[in-house]
């Protein structure tokens, strides 16, 4: 049988990061991965990184090629009724966020902990958690046919929305709230030149639309698309030319166009489970929360989790205390409903959600209203740049 302190389920960016926190303080820890380490470093997400992100990366000493390459953005724009206006970030919180893609962060992550000697698993399957209510939980898997079992203090369960850890918990000890938006993204990556500096967000008629970025020669573009829309029915011409349309003139000038290196259709939901500790368990990222992406909150929300989680367990080996993993649930779903709330009402604002132009016209409202008004339109940058950490 193994033995270490924090058994960690799932090697993205939540568990590697766990890991290697932990790890750096003198905690030692195994991380469990149900896919291949090639797998999990090329999975396409998301690409905007708050500051206290940024921060904490550099802190797991993770940040030096993030530093180098990052892009950093002092603004977006938001475009609608055919006008596009800029959220200048920086004038108006002082802030500014970066544009990396979690896959780049992902593989500095698993680089950093081949570096440090972590004991990381890949290809476990049938991974199994037993004896959470008591002093001392075990983990069962299955790797290469052969079964074998963790012996630990904690469980963090850091394997995303369809894991197996947030499964293992009789269901009447938790509590779950969701919403299911009736339309999706339809996703693509091309090595193309982005068409803007920054990114736009769009409100059209016809429906969303974001332009975003992976460098100054890669770009991300999304259009909000039906649930039930097939990928086959979105050659690259057709979504090239529904891109456009759903973009502000100026903006839809500077696309350029190629092949696809990527496309894929995501749903959109908000989901939120609590409490995030059950016994000797703790929920993190993904496995926790879903956010909408409209505001670029999941990565950011799944590094706050694991900062409050990880200074919680290194003061619970330094003093014995478990004052602060007693609150870790606590802590960290004060941030999380934050950031649901915002991901919610930004989602609310540039989608279409239904043909009704009563709709319509109250979102072109309100976004002429946070053109005109510093009070909202600083409640939106300061939401999007990262709500300042609470200390207690
Ligand atoms: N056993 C072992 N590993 C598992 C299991 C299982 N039963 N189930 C899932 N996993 C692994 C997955 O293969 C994946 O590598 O857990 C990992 C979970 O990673 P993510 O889904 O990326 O979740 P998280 O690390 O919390 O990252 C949050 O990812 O989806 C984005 O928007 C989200 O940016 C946010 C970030
Ligand atoms: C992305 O680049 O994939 C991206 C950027 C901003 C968002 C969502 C996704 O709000």
């Amino acid at each position: 049988m193994l033995r270490t302190q924090v058994a960690i389920v799932g090697a993205g960016p939540s568990g590697l990061l766990l890991s290697q926190l932990l790890q750096l303080h003198g905690v030692d820890n195994i991380v469990l991965e149900r896919q291949t380490s090639d797998y999990v470093a090329s999975r396409i997400r998301a690409g905007v990184l708050e500051s206290g992100t940024v921060d904490l990366l550099v802190k797991a000493d993770v940040g030096a090629r993030m530093l180098s390459e990052r892009l950093v953005h002092e603004g977006f724009a938001l475009g609608f009724a055919g006008r596009d206006f800029r959220v200048d970030l920086k004038r108006l919180t002082g802030d500014v966020v970066s544009v990396y893609g979690q896959t780049e962060v992902t593989k500095d992550l698993l680089a950093a902990r081949v570096v440090a000697k972590g004991h990381l698993i890949f290809e476990a399957t049938q991974v199994a958690l037993e004896g959470l209510d008591g002093a001392h939980p075990t983990v069962r898997y299955t790797q290469g046919g052969k079964t074998r079992e963790i012996a630990c203090d904690f469980v963090a369960g850091c394997d995303g929305y369809h894991g197996v850890c947030r499964q293992s918990v009789p269901a009447a000890a938790l509590q779950t709230f969701e919403r299911i938006y009736p339309f999706g993204w339809l996703g693509i990556l091309a090595d193309v030149p982005p068409a803007a500096h920054e990114l736009v967000y769009s409100n059209h008629e016809r429906g969303f639309a974001l332009c975003s970025m992976r460098s100054t020669t890669r770009s991300r573009y999304y259009v909000q698309c039906g649930l039930d829309e097939k990928l086959e029915a979105w050659p690259d011409s057709r979504f090239w030319d529904e891109l456009r349309m759903r973009l502000p003139a100026a903006v839809a000038e500077t696309v350029v166009t190629g092949p696809s290196i990527e496309k894929s259709i995501a749903p959109l939901r908000s989901f939120v489970v609590e409490p995030l500790k059950v016994g000797r368990l703790f929920l993190v990222g993904d496995a926790a929360h879903i956010v909408p992406p409209t505001g670029a909150k999941g990565l950011n929300l799944a590094a706050a989790d694991v900062r409050v989680l990880y200074h919680a367990l290194v003061e619970h080996y330094r003093t014995g205390s478990t004052e602060f993993i007693d609150r870790y649930s606590e802590r960290a779903l004060r941030r999380i409903w934050k950031a649901v709330r915002f991901s919610w009402w930004f989602t609310s604002l540039m989608h279409k959600f239904s043909d009704d132009p009563f709709n319509h016209r109250l979102q072109l409202a309100e976004l002429d209203y946070l053109t005109k008004s510093k009070a909202a339109v600083t409640s939106l940058a300061e939401n999007y740049v990262g709500l300042p950490f609470e200390r207690s």
